[in-house]
């Protein structure tokens, strides 16, 4: 699932990496949340069915059904808490990507631009990406992987970003493989 002006540059890095087998799954669906945005097309173009689901009256149900099918949920660029129907029937099934090594510099709010701002205005030395899974609490599930690299000192947000979305690149689809590898039968 992507948020409404997401690029989609995460779930393009997932579904290279179930078509490459490096994930054992199959992308389903994307699931915009707003019409319109890169991920959308992207997803389009990749070949990949999309279901708009607009937030608003019966949202959890209507993204259920949007879902049904599915084992796992990924969320990318996706900024609003998700309704309890999802959480319930997906229990430790939600990945969410966060650009930002947490517990540090998250929860609500802090996404995007903002994290790498308060990463270079704390002077840290290192940042990163962590893939945790989602709980009714923004940013506090069990962390699966978190990849770092240093900040350097001439680094803007833009250079941290861009650094960062590196990472998450090639830690969504690995924390991806993991969660469902290790998954009890
Ligand atoms: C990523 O930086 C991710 O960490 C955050 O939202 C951004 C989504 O980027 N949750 P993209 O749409 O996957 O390119």
């Amino acid at each position: 699932m992507v948020g409404p002006h997401g690029r989609g540059s995460n779930m393009a890095a997932i579904v290279r990496a179930c078509r490459a087998g490096t994930v054992p799954a199959v992308v389903e669906v994307v699931i915009p949340s707003g019409n319109g945005s890169g991920a959308e097309e992207l997803a389009r173009d990749m070949g990949i069915r999309v279901q708009v689901v607009l937030p608003g009256d019966g949202y959890g149900p209507r993204l259920m059904e949007a879902l049904v099918g599915c084992e796992y949920v990924c969320l990318a660029g996706y900024l609003r808490l998700l309704p309890n129907e999802v959480l319930d029937n997906f229990p430790m099934r939600v990945l969410n990507i966060h650009p930002g090594l947490l517990p540090k510099y998250g929860g609500k709010g802090m996404y995007g631009r903002r994290v790498h701002e308060a990463v270079i205005a704390a002077g840290e030395k290192e940042s990163g990406c962590s893939v945790h899974l989602v709980t009714p609490v923004y940013d506090e599930g069990p962390i699966v992987m978190q990849k770092s690299c240093p900040v350097l000192p001439d680094d803007t947000p833009e250079t941290l970003a861009e650094r960062v979305l590196m990472l998450e690149h090639l830690a969504y689809p690995e924390a991806l493989a993991k969660v469902i590898v290790d998954r009890p039968r």
